[in-house]
């Protein structure tokens, strides 16, 4: 990486070059840039646009590496990690910077997902002592039984650029910890979040060519580049986070192969408020989870399912609270969210509000780009020159709708109204998504069977749909993802394979089965000889 001068006030441009073979790679000549989205004068990042044979070059490089990272034991892959995790928390908060100004996150919440990713490293620093496999008795005298974690081998990662550190942390960290190599193709919204996060594992001790680094965009691209290498034979394993319709596709591509990918996708997560919540920490909640990160989590509240009887209430405090939030620039400490991360997201966004409209929905708040001129009151941003919007709500919204039932990455979010647990449950479980799911209330039996019926491989009681832990098991059902989870001890499933080794000491063939030591079968009783007669 170099960087370029640039004229003040904007910081340097970070010049990038895919990392593969163990070397800085010098590209074809292609380039994509990344520019602030709070302010597009500040041109952050400018990246390869790697070619179909840089990336398979990649592929090839990292499977040389494999065997070499694999026979390294556990404990001392691990130690990488322990570094990791030091270096994160030395440089918390300059990277932390990098990533409100490469993805307009709002300071405080850019530390938090650096945070995540130090999270992560420290419980894989320690899990490289565990990764425990069994012993298993055998049904044969003299003869032992084990399992071995293995790890697949070739891993290709693709992420997207919501969370640039924290979620390929998710991936990259218990990938490398079960003894696979890794090809990273971050999100082209965060090539320079990715470059320092890749930086960090270097100087961390990892070894060249364990983990490498391939920009450039999605379809038709780097992206795509990468799972055309599991049709290859080049890699053993894709983990993806992103949109469902390009999950989809992984998902074929990998099980022609017969591979299970880790997909981690959509969501339009259910946040419900019955009759007898505490209504402050309700609206506390959906606040944060319709509007913190400007909407643009995969657990983000879309859909706000509320009793009748206290609609009234929880409407009027919504968009009261709504109306005050903050919007501007990522590194004032003072706003509630930033700019949407890229013009894609502006586009569905400002869609998304005309197709509430055709369905018959009512706008309580409008939610519509900031330009000069319209600036909300306590705005901090430049509006002629970031992606913002205001906070939308949409009223009277049934859940055959389609904003009830589509993803919309923004802030944005749905009254819908119910009457009683029977339609609220009916309602959270009426999308074909399943990430997320969050429930308010004050009655244990309602908690018990919320728990029990959500569609969501995470929920959340008397708390927002976003903010999961990092040793938590992460991931959804339906729409939502494949079944895979990431974090904590269940993601070892994701990166290894089980292996059964039995070893035979009896120096004899012993047949399974079949030369077990028989025990003559107990004798048939005659009832009728030994049992007392009524007449
Ligand atoms: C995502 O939006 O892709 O649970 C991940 C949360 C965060 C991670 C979100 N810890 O909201």
């Amino acid at each position: 990486m170099q960087t370029r001068a640039q004229a003040a006030p904007f910081p340097h441009t970070l010049l990038l070059s895919n990392f593969y073979a163990g070397n800085a790679q010098v590209g074809s000549g292609a380039t994509f840039e990344r520019r602030n989205p709070a302010d597009d004068r500040d041109q952050v990042s400018l990246a390869p646009e790697s070619t179909a044979e840089e990336v398979r070059a990649a592929c090839v490089a990292a499977r040389a590496a494999a065997s070499g990272w694999a026979r390294t034991p556990a404990p001392q892959r691990a130690e990488v990690l322990g570094r990791l995790a030091g270096l994160l928390s030395q440089d918390k908060e300059s990277l932390s910077r990098f990533v409100a100004r490469e993805v307009g996150k709002p300071l405080a919440e850019a530390r938090g997902s650096v945070q995540e990713a130090i999270d992560t490293a420290v419980f894989f620093q320690s899990e490289g002592r565990r990764l425990y496999g069994q012993t298993v008795p055998s049904e044969l005298c003299d003869k032992e039984l084990f399992t071995y974690r293995r790890p697949l081998g070739v891993v290709g990662v693709i992420t997207a650029g919501n969370f640039p550190i924290a979620v390929p942390s998710w991936k990259i960290i218990p990938a490398l910890l079960c003894g696979n190599t890794v090809v990273w193709k971050p999100s082209d919204d965060a090539p320079g979040c990715a470059w320092l996060f890749f930086r960090a594992f270097q100087r961390a001790g990892l070894p060249a060519g364990v983990l490498s680094l391939v920009f450039g965009s999605g379809k038709d691209h780097a992206g795509e580049f990468l799972v055309d290498q599991v049709d290859r034979g080049h890699l053993n394993k894709i983990s993806f986070t992103g949109s469902t319709r390009v999950g989809r596709h992984i998902g074929e591509v990998c099980g022609r192969n017969l591979q299970q990918p880790s997909l981690e996708l959509g969501g339009k997560n259910p946040l419900v408020i019955l009759a007898d919540a505490d209504l402050d920490l309700a609206v506390d909640g959906a606040l944060w989870a319709a509007f913190g990160t400007a909407g643009q989590r995969c657990t983000s509240a879309g859909n706000l399912i509320v009793d009748r009887r206290v609609l009234p209430l929880v409407r009027e405090k919504l968009v009261r609270r709504a109306r005050a939030l903050r919007i501007g620039d990522p590194s004032n400490p003072g706003v509630d969210y930033g700019p949407l991360i890229n013009r894609r997201f502006l586009d569905a966004f400002s869609l998304q509000r005309e197709t509430g409209i055709d369905d018959g929905a009512e706008l309580l708040l409008d939610g519509r780009r900031i330009l000069p001129g319209s600036e909300p009151e306590g705005f901090a941003g430049d509006a002629a020159h970031g992606l913002y919007v205001g906070p939308r709500i949409f009223d009277g919204v049934k859940m055959s709708m389609r904003i009830a039932q589509e993803e919309c990455f923004g802030p944005t979010v749905n009254l819908v109204e119910v009457d009683g647990m029977d339609e609220a449950m009916a309602a959270a479980n009426g999308t074909p998504y399943g990430l997320s799911s969050a429930l308010y209330t004050r009655d244990a039996r309602a908690m018990l069977r919320f728990k029990e019926e959500t569609s969501a491989g995470m929920t959340s009681i008397n708390n927002g749909t976003t903010g999961a832990e990092a040793h938590l098991p992460f991931g959804g059902n339906g729409w939502s993802g494949n079944g895979t989870r990431e974090s904590g001890i269940w993601v070892l499933d994701a990166y290894t394979r089980w292996q059964a080794v039995n070893v035979d000491h009896s120096g004899k063939l012993q047949k399974a089965q079949i030369d077990i030591t028989e025990r003559a079968p107990p004798e048939s009783e005659d009832f009728e000889a030994i049992l007392p007669r009524v007449h």
